[in-house]
């Protein structure tokens, strides 16, 4: 039997501002989904990963669209040389972790077991994003990058439709953080347009946003490099004023902020969409994240304790 694995993903620094080409950090998380691929009588998929009610109902056209992608990719007919191909994994199946990229990673990697093929991670990268692209029209790369080398990488938008610049980032060990849900699924499309808007309705408001921006994105990136997280904790806090200035913050987010501070959180902002979706809580050392995430289950929130700079 092959396998293969895929790692989920949040972004560190930069939702909304990388739309306009200022640069962002993401990383995978230690949470992953798992593929396994084995000859059968006749095709079959198998979903056992675990899911937030209606996710997979909801994303099954874009499932199908990955899957026939990545059967094209890998020569497989269904027809001729039928295969099972079952997903299981401790990544909950949730918008803004990565879920669709870590399917296509998981999968990738278990089918070019499976045909021998002995492709390079670079190659699966290329695999996994051709897959993701099938499967939602389009996509910026971060999610199958983080998905298959998991650690940090930084993220540059490239405005003029060439490739995005996109480099990964290592650090010696993974660190802990709280991933805190809203329970509020907001539309991408709807809240980076209204973004858009409010930037065109005053453009010099919003240079000075970005500057402040750029400014704290090179405190943070050299933090990373340190792990220093002091700093990085520190600069996600200068993140989320950011973000609470373009209003993609809201009330429930602010209030797992203020908690996660007030228990010992290093960091703590949105990532993602904003306006619901996930709360990023830093919180290095098993102790602090637990003592974090039992606060933030207090006030009614769910939350996933993983890590971030995972690579294996
Ligand atoms: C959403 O996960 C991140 C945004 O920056 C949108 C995007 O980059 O496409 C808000």
């Amino acid at each position: 039997m092959a396998e293969g694995k895929g790692f989920g993903k949040t972004i560190l620094f930069g939702e909304h501002f990388v739309v306009y080409g200022l640069p962002g950090i993401a990383s995978g998380i230690g949470n992953a989904t798992t593929a396994t691929v084995e000859k059968a009588d006749k095709f079959e998929f198998v979903d056992n990963r675990p899911e937030t009610p209606g996710y997979k109902e909801k994303k099954a056209g874009e499932i199908g669209r990955q899957i026939e992608s990545l059967l094209a990719q890998f020569d497989i007919d269904k027809e001729k040389n039928p295969i099972k191909i079952v997903l299981e994994g401790n990544l909950k199946c949730n918008s803004g972790v990565g879920s669709s990229a870590a399917l296509a990673a998981s999968i990738s990697r278990a089918l070019n077991e499976f045909q021998n093929l002995g492709m390079n991670i670079e190659q699966i990268n290329k695999a996994t994003y051709i897959a993701e692209e099938a499967g939602a029209g389009t996509a910026s790369g971060i999610d199958n990058t983080c998905s298959v080398y998991g650690g940090f990488l930084t993220f540059e938008k490239n405005l003029q439709g060439e490739p995005n610049k996109i480099e990964t980032l290592t650090v010696s060990k993974p660190i802990e953080i709280v991933l805190a849900t809203t329970g509020i699924t907001q539309e991408t499309k709807v809240v980076v347009g209204d973004v858009r808007a409010k930037k065109e309705a005053d453009e010099k408001w919003f240079e000075k946003v970005s500057s402040d921006y750029k400014e704290m994105y090179g405190k943070a990136l050299e933090a990373i490099k340190k792990e220093d997280w002091t700093t990085v904790g520190e600069q996600m806090d200068v993140n989320q004023e950011l973000l609470r200035q373009i209003t993609v913050s809201c009330d429930e987010i602010e209030e797992i902020v203020k908690t996660a501070k007030q228990a010992g959180a290093f960091g703590a902002k949105l990532t993602g969409t904003g306006r619901g979706g996930y709360v990023l809580l830093l919180t290095p050392g098993k102790e602090l994240q637990e003592k974090v995430a039992k606060a933030v289950e207090e006030i009614g929130y769910e939350t996933l304790k993983t890590e971030i700079g995972a690579s294996k």
